[in-house]
């Protein structure tokens, strides 16, 4: 699993370039994949949320305006990042390690994770600390990079391991970050695996749901 320091480091040094980076790899598509989540959310009507490595905030800013009546916390541990969140418009940002998040038990009636838990040193732990904060019958939701099964996955491989750290390494000038990208996609569970290690952290109702052909899932468990 990810080195801590490393991945701290690794975010503090691409926090200038993280977004427009982030929209020139994916071909804009990490927008519409924030949209999607963000449209799940809104059903609930939640009215206190935190979204835990929230980096620069783009996922928080999307629920905070989608969800005008929920309070929207934004957590990470990296401050560069966290400081563009602040900067984009989250009211409310937290410098806080995710395995040892500052609040009490059951605050939240949602948890969100967008492409954070693949970057930390102990899932179990981390799927762990979340649920604690979570309300009972609160709801987590997570987005991360899939592999895609079928005849994307051979074409995705290459560019993910090949093309994407050059292109980004043009763009940030710190290639190595994302050449570890490619192996932290490669080692982190996804589909039945992820919805398994949710069971096992005691998620209930658990989902995983493709999208762009199985580059990114958005998984779901509850806290009964
Ligand atoms: C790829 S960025 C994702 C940012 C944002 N959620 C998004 O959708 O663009 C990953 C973030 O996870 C944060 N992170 C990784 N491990 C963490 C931990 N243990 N505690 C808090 N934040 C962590 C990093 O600092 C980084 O900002």
């Amino acid at each position: 699993m990810p080195d801590a320091v490393y991945v701290q480091d690794a975010f503090a040094r691409i926090a200038d370039r993280y977004v427009l980076t982030n929209h020139v790899l994916s071909c804009g598509m990490d927008i519409w994949w924030r949209k999607i989540v963000t449209a799940r959310i809104r059903k609930w009507r939640p009215t206190r949320l935190l979204d835990v490595a929230s980096g620069t905030g783009d996922l928080a800013l999307e629920i905070q305006d989608q969800c005008p009546q929920c309070e929207v916390i934004a957590s990470d541990f990296c401050a560069e990042m966290l400081a563009h969140a602040a900067r984009q418009g989250i009211a409310k940002t937290i410098v806080a390690d995710a395995l040892r998040l500052p609040f009490r038990d059951g605050e939240f009636d949602v948890v969100t994770v967008a492409f954070g838990l693949r970057n930390m040193a102990d899932y179990p732990a981390a799927l762990r600390e979340m649920r604690r904060v979570l309300k009972s019958s609160g709801r987590l939701v997570i987005l991360d990079f899939s592999l895609p099964t079928g005849i994307l996955r051979t074409p995705y491989r290459l560019y993910l391991h090949h093309v994407l750290p050059r292109l980004a390494g043009w763009l940030t000038g710190q290639k190595d970050a994302y050449e570890y990208l490619g192996g932290s996609i490669e080692q982190f569970p996804s589909g039945h695996a992820m919805t398994e290690l949710l069971e096992n952290c005691g998620f209930a109702e658990t989902s995983a749901t493709p999208l762009t052909g199985g580059v990114v899932t958005i998984y779901e468990g509850s806290k009964l």
